[in-house]
Order: C-alpha cells, then sequence, then structure tokens
C-alpha cells in the first residue's frame, strides 16, 4: 500500500466511518493511567487535550469539579465536528497543533497516540512547553508507536500514513529534555505477550 496520506487526511477518514470510537476503546486504560498520574486532585487546573479526536478525553476532564477549563484540539475537520456535535459545553479548536497557541497558559497537557505524527517531534514538545504550558505546569503523552514496540514497525504502511517518526523510549526522554521538561519520567502501561505497552512520558515546565 502506498504511504500517501496525512495523518490529519486520515484521521479524518476515520472519524466519518466511526473509527474513532475504537481509539477511545483502545486507548482508556492507559489514558486513565495517565490521568491519575497527572491530574491534580485538589487545586484547581486547565487542560488542553493535543490532538483530541472525538474529545473524549475532554469531555471526561470537563466533568471533575477542580477543571477550570478543558480545551480540545485537532487538525482533522471531521474529528473536530464530532467533538463539537457531542459537547457543546467545551471548547474544541480546529488546528494543527503547531499553529496554535491558548489565549492563556494551561496548569496540564495531555495527548494520546499524537506527536509523532510529526516530523519533527522536539518542534511540538518546545512549542507546548513555551507556548501552552504554566510554570510548573505538566505534560503527560501517550504513545504506542516506537522502537520498543516492535509489533508497531509496519503501521505507516498498513495504515497508509505518510508521517510516523519512529523513536525509541530513549530518544523521546531525550526530547523532552531538549525541550527544557525538568522531572522527566516514563513507565509503560498494558504490556502483554507481542506488546510493549504504551509508552507514556511526562515531565514539568
Ligand atoms: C491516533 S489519533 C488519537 C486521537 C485521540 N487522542 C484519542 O486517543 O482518541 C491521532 C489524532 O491526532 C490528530 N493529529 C495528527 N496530526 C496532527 C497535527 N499536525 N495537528 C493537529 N492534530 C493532529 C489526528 O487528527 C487524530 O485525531
Amino acid at each position: 500500500m502506498s504511504t500517501s496520506k496525512t495523518p490529519i487526511t486520515v484521521f479524518g477518514e476515520w472519524a466519518q466511518i466511526g473509527k474513532d470510537e475504537g481509539m477511545e476503546r483502545h486507548h482508556r486504560e492507559a489514558v486513565e493511567n495517565m490521568l491519575a498520574f497527572a491530574l491534580p486532585s485538589d487545586q484547581d487546573f486547565s487542560f488542553i487535550d493535543a490532538g483530541c479526536g472525538n474529545g473524549w478525553v475532554v469531555r471526561r476532564v470537563a466533568q471533575l469539579a477542580h477543571c477550570q477549563l478543558a480545551v480540545g484540539v485537532d487538525g482533522a475537520v471531521e474529528m473536530i465536528a464530532k467533538a463539537q456535535r457531542l459537547d457543546v459545553a467545551n471548547r474544541y479548536v480546529l488546528t494543527d497543533l503547531l499553529d496554535w497557541s491558548p489565549e492563556q497558559t494551561v496548569n496540564l497537557v495531555h495527548s494520546m497516540e499524537v506527536l509523532y505524527y510529526f516530523t519533527k517531534p522536539l518542534a511540538v514538545l518546545q512549542h507546548i512547553y513555551k507556548n501552552w504550558l504554566s510554570t510548573e505546569g505538566r505534560l503527560i503523552i501517550g504513545l504506542d508507536f516506537y522502537h520498543e514496540n516492535t509489533v508497531s514497525h509496519d503501521w505507516p504502511e498498513d495504515c497508509g500514513i505518510s508521517i510516523m517518526t519512529l523513536l525509541s523510549e530513549k530518544q523521546w526522554l531525550d526530547l523532552f529534555q531538549q525541550a527544557g521538561f525538568q522531572n522527566c519520567k516514563t513507565w509503560r502501561v498494558g504490556a502483554k505477550e507481542n506488546w510493549a505497552g504504551t509508552l507514556v512520558l511526562t515531565g514539568i515546565k
């Protein structure tokens, strides 16, 4: 199969045929693990989901008593249209992540299965660090496509996606540190036979 479509084009098509709901099911275990680590339990906070898909994580987080603001950002027209249909209470922004910044910086940026859809993931990490996060704000990301998860290596061809940057756990950690993040940590969620688990990375500004 030729790998000729951009990630945003492919995911727009997925939203049209309901495959966004499969992602929601498959990503939930890792996302709950990430949120359990990252959400402040007793302080008000603001939240952005970078590459929010149909907005399911925004809707989940917005219900929390301490959540003051939850925003979803995605480049696929059909994903944002679906998110807006499902939820009129929260804000969803149609944009490339590199082309947008919030009016006010936030305490927590979350991103599940998104940041390898960039030719230069470091540029996105730097942009989030500089323009999205407040001082002491946290970025937490989950990735299933990475070097140690060998079963994922065929995905660019299988999914027909033109940009998928394959890096190792150590390379991702180095990028977090190069972008300026402190107290960086990595771990994996849901590892089993033939599946190295979702690689989680987090750090603080
Ligand atoms: C694998 S999906 C994950 C969606 C969602 N995070 C979830 O877990 O259900 C990747 C998402 O990233 C978005 N995306 C990819 N590249 C992007 C870019 N350059 N700017 C904004 N969104 C992008 C896609 O449109 C898609 O919705």
